[in-house]
């Protein structure tokens, strides 16, 4: 395909020349700049409805790339069933100093420590207002972290209820996320005791079952099995709506990879581990507890393994830039190609499906 081409013997090449964060940003810039079209139509059977919400397809874009809610239009036009934008923190903040963000191209990976730069709730807000104002039709997971040195009971806390006021009334699910490797002390948060502890105390506006918008956790793919289980159980317990498995990891030579600095590894490596943790966690919740499945998605195949193996959407960041703008479409129309061909009518009769 043309595109495809230019994408990988023209634009790729010239990007990598550059810093890999001042890519991004370039590259967010251009994307920045699409306006509202329609969406191509997807095929029916890819379709999702999930906290009484309709996607159109289940292929999202992960948290990270569209920090600050810039180029939604541009996800929509990609075709993107829903973007999670975010993470978002109540104040503006730069995140970690640089650099902080490394290709490894011989893995189809990046390593980040970027720490949640953050043009804060308030602009980010009003950018999805007037996406929401536009009559925009794809769907908005919103990802929630907090500030720098704001990982304590008391402020954690805090910083999420702001967050969820202001944005909650704006997201098609808000996903909390207390798995980024970068924010010290967050992760700590989702040991089961910690985690029931922040709930209560975040249970008014944003309670699961509640008013607020379907509320997510996002995890790490790091936890061993001990940890799933008890954060499979504490979530069900909660009554969260769902769980993102999983975030970057801060493992390499399990996953194949020496590379020296910390930070979250992305991208193929990931498909080692959380695929089968996905498959954990269905089991542990006997289906019960909504998941979207992320790490190294890169082609249809990978999508419907995630499918079958229990997720309801399916998110990726690292493969897109690897493989540009092209990837979705081709994700999509493979796995349509392989649902057709194991005699699912639908995403939703494939899931937890057992391994294809
Ligand atoms: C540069 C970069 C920044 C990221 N930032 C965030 C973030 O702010 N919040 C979050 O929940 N996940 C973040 N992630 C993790 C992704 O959402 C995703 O969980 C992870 O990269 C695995 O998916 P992938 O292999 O398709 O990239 C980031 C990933 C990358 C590569």
């Amino acid at each position: 395909m043309a595109e495809e081409f230019i994408y990988s013997k023209l634009v790729r090449p010239l990007l990598f020349r550059l810093d890999p964060e001042l890519a991004h940003r370039l590259t967010l810039g251009l994307l920045a700049l699409a306006r509202p079209q329609e969406a191509r139509p997807d095929p029916p059977e890819l379709g999702v409805t999930l906290w009484n919400r309709r996607f159109a397809n289940p292929i999202g874009l992960a948290a990270g790339m569209d920090k600050d809610a810039r180029a939604a239009w541009a996800w929509q036009a990609l075709g993107f069933g829903f973007a999670e934008l975010g993470t978002v923190t109540p104040r503006p903040q730069p995140g970690n100093p640089r650099p902080r963000l490394w290709r490894l191209p011989e893995h189809q990976a990046l390593v980040n420590r970027l720490g949640f730069p953050s043009a804060g709730m308030e602009r980010v807000g009003r950018r999805i207002r007037l996406l929401r104002r536009a009559g925009i039709g794809l769907r908005l997971g919103i990802n929630i972290g907090p500030n720098l040195e704001r990982t304590g009971e008391e402020s954690l806390a805090e910083d999420l209820l702001e967050l969820i006021a202001a944005l909650g009334p704006l997201a098609d699910f808000v996903v909390i996320n207390l798995s980024s490797p970068n924010t010290p002390g967050l992760r700590a948060w989702q040991a089961p005791k910690r985690m029931r502890a922040l709930a209560e105390k975040i249970a008014a506006p944003g309670k699961p079952g509640g008013d607020g918008p379907p509320l997510a956790v996002k995890i790490s793919p790091d936890l061993d099995p001990e940890s799933l289980r008890e954060v499979v159980r504490a979530a069900r317990e909660l009554k969260l709506d769902g769980l993102v498995v999983a975030n970057t990891s801060a493992q390499r030579e399990t996953l194949g990879v020496s590379f020296p600095a910390p930070g979250g590894l992305s991208g193929a490596p990931l498909r080692r581990l959380t695929p089968s943790l996905v498959a954990q966690v269905f089991r542990l919740s006997e289906g019960a507890l909504p998941i979207i499945g992320v790490g190294g998605v890169a082609s249809g195949q990978d999508a419907y393994d995630y499918i079958r193996a229990g997720a309801r959407l399916v998110e990726l960041y690292t493969a897109l830039v690897y493989q540009g703008p092209t990837l979705v479409r081709r994700i999509k129309a493979e796995l349509a190609a392989l649902l057709r061909r194991d005699g699912f009518a639908s995403v939703a009769d494939a899931v937890g499906g057992g391994a294809s």
